[in-house]
């Protein structure tokens, strides 16, 4: 019988090694799993041996039964250690797998293809620019009333400046009235004054047309009209509020301004204003050389214009410019030919236009 304890005894601890060893090589936890299922499960090796204890004489059945307790203990805490190697693993790849590396740049496609168009750039520059200076932002429709485009702005029928600006006409409606695509911003004067009492300050950004073409002209182009009213509001006001503009705009410490007297039937007196730049090659430089470019027409508000919104010139007065937001956009980023912002030529928006991430702020700097 002693015979018997021995053999039994010896197979156990082959047993003991070879589960150990499959349990070291077990080389993910599905495995394990099934290293533990062949050894502790139901129909399992060791579970398998419990279950003969009962045929052994009672003087083997202690030993015996002692030594497979010991194996089953041993298999469970090599088990048990495993796993816990084996999840460590499991999470330091995964952890590797999934990792972002948060340096590299962003994928091609929609963001790093598309590119803000440098008119609206420049209307973005504008407003940040007005808007730090108290402005804000009105808007009116490209439709207009002859009314608001014309007559209230002291431009009454007949009068001669309507042909001067070749303007689109809608066909006559039943009453006789016509509607225009409106020549310039400064309807929104109009509207604005209508709508609201002074103090004013407002800035008004839009498309305006004008039956005219060449390498300056585009028969659709773009104004921001300002216009400030108040009680007693000047010339000086305006120009510094113009000079501020410009060195803001163009992002130089002094600027040359010419301030040309002019007319409009709906300033007095008028102006108009060309800033001064050098080109050097294809650069340009302003603020230096002789060469000028007029970028805005300006004057104090006829009295005839506040009598129209019902205010009372001798109570209020103020200023008014439109400035065009093309020239100015040509000048800053040296775009010579007027019609190849509205050509949607892929390479031209891909060399001029500006990613969406290039935010202008006055403290960044506008264009930076
Ligand atoms: N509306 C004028 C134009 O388009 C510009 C302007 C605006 C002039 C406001 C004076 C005051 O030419």
């Amino acid at each position: 019988m002693g015979n018997v304890g021995t053999q039994a005894e010896t197979d156990l601890t082959a047993l003991e090694k070879e589960l150990l060893s499959s349990i070291e090589s077990a080389s993910d936890l599905a495995a394990l799993d099934d290293v533990r299922v062949a050894a502790l499960g139901k129909k399992g090796k060791i579970s398998q041996l419990m279950k003969e204890l009962g045929s052994l004489a009672p003087e083997q059945r202690k030993s015996f039964g002692q030594a497979i307790n010991q194996i089953k203990q041993s298999v469970g805490t090599a088990i048990g250690d495993r796993k816990k190697d084996l999840e460590a693993a499991a999470l330091a790849s995964r952890l590797e797998q999934e990792v972002a590396d948060v340096t590299l740049p962003t994928r091609s496609g929609a963001l790093a293809e598309g590119r803000i168009h440098p008119i609206s750039q420049v209307t973005e520059e504008i407003y940040e620019i007005f808007a730090d200076m108290g402005f804000s932002i009105a808007e009116g429709p490209d439709i207009e009333t002859d009314f608001n485009n014309f007559t209230a702005l002291n431009i009454p029928p007949e009068h001669p400046a309507r042909q001067e600006h070749d303007t689109f006409y809608f066909d006559p409606k039943p009453d006789g009235s016509r509607q225009v695509l409106r020549t310039h911003t400064s309807p929104v004067q109009i509207r604005t004054m209508l709508a609201e009492d002074p103090p004013i300050r407002i800035i008004a950004p839009g498309r305006v047309y004008r039956c005219d073409s060449d390498q300056t002209h585009t028969p659709m182009f773009h104004q921001v009209e300002g216009l400030v009213i108040d009680k007693h509001t000047h010339l000086g006001h305006l120009k510094w509020v113009l000079e501020e503009f410009c060195k803001a705009f163009f992002e130089v410490e002094s600027v040359k301004m010419r301030f040309r007297a002019s007319h409009f039937p709906f300033t007095e007196p008028s102006m108009e204003v060309d800033v001064g730049y050098a080109k050097v090659g294809d650069e340009i430089r302003i603020g230096e050389g002789d060469e000028w470019l007029e970028i805005l027409g300006c004057g104090m508000v006829h009295p005839n214009v506040l009598r129209n919104v019902d205010y009372d010139p001798e109570e209020y007065q103020g200023f008014a410019f439109g400035l065009g937001i093309d020239r100015v956009a040509m000048l800053k980023y040296g775009m010579p030919d007027l019609r190849a912002f509205f050509a949607a030529d892929m390479r031209w928006l891909r060399h001029y236009g500006f990613l969406p991430f290039d935010i202008p702020t006055l403290a960044r700097g506008i264009s930076a």
